[in-house]
């Protein structure tokens, strides 16, 4: 990890390379007071000024680290979220250079996206991480709805489409010692203001922007800002345990109930099935050909219809 933070200051190109070999030999906590201090330096186009302005949380993005390009937001939020940050902490960077998806795969992440990760230190066991999983995708809906976007769905667990097309992937990672989570790093990725063709050309069939949505740029500091309220919303309903109210929002704008899907399970075959609903611990309920019943926990499923 230390060896991963100090590869990715170099590609930033903030420190030089003598600066980087004495952050080496600096103690952890000089270490980590290091990664603070470059995610408080000028960035382009992210600042936490407008960020900050006027936005109405109590805990979440009260604290912000902004970089102008990292490897992933995730690593550093993961990194960060074990020296000492508030909850509801938060890590933006303008470009990632190895940003991670889900399934182990990569994500792109050139200028113009909204990249961010939320350190959350929450009091819950892994079986709630579905629900988390879930809530922050109904957050990032909420907050494209506020900025315009009219009907946003939510692809299982949590992609965010516009027009059928994806335009957010969030990966939730929990940071756990033992059998206990002590964070959460909930990273948002959201295709704002990019052209569809600043994607690999084997994404651009299945992905929409912002910019391509409103045919303009957005503000990103502001959507970021309303993402931000979104998510403390949501993390009350969390906190009092009204689950439901949380599957409500995500049912009314889901994408894939009622279509046939392939589930993809890891270490499993994969089997098509119809989507009847998504149950109460945020397992999706899909009906087999043969007519019996299975809740997917995890994995992909790909939609056929
Ligand atoms: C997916 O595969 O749909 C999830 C993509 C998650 C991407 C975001 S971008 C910010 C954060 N940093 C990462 O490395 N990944 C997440």
């Amino acid at each position: 990890m230390r060896n991963e933070i100090i590869n990715l200051l170099k590609k930033e190109n903030k420190l030089s390379e003598e600066a980087l070999n004495e952050i080496k030999d600096l103690e952890i906590n000089d270490f980590s007071n290091t990664i603070k201090e470059l995610g408080k330096q000028k960035t382009d186009y992210i600042k936490e000024s407008e960020i900050s302005k006027d936005l109405n949380t109590n805990f979440m993005g009260k604290d912000i680290y902004i970089y102008k390009e990292v490897s992933s937001t995730n690593t550093v939020a993961k990194f960060l979220s074990q020296h000492d940050v508030k909850n509801g902490a938060v890590v933006i960077s303008e470009k990632q250079t190895d940003a991670k998806g889900r399934s182990g795969k990569a994500w792109a992440s050139p200028l113009g996206g909204v990249w961010l990760s939320v350190i959350l230190h929450p009091e819950v066991d892994h079986s709630k991480l579905p629900m988390i999983t879930l809530a922050a995708g109904v957050a990032v809906a909420k907050a494209l709805e506020k900025i315009g976007v009219e009907n946003p769905e939510i692809k299982w667990p949590n992609d965010i489409m516009i027009n059928g097309k994806k335009v957010c992937g969030i990966l939730t990672e929990a940071v756990a010692k033992f059998n206990t989570i002590e964070n959460i790093i909930l990273g948002i990725g959201i295709d704002a203001n990019l052209e569809v063709t600043d994607f690999p050309e084997e994404l651009q069939e299945g992905t929409t922007t912002l910019k391509e949505y409103f045919g303009k740029e957005i503000d990103e500091n502001l959507l970021i800002k309303i993402l931000l309220e979104e998510l403390e919303e949501i993390s009350h309903l969390f906190n009092e345990n009204e689950y439901e109210r949380i599957l409500k929002e995500w049912r009314k704008r889901s994408y894939t109930i009622g279509k046939i899907v392939e589930v993809r399970k890891p270490f499993n075959a994969y089997y098509d099935a119809y989507v009847i609903g998504i149950g109460k611990e945020g397992a999706l309920v899909v009906e087999k050909i043969d007519g019996t019943l299975e809740k997917v926990i995890s994995g992909e499923c790909i939609i056929k219809n």
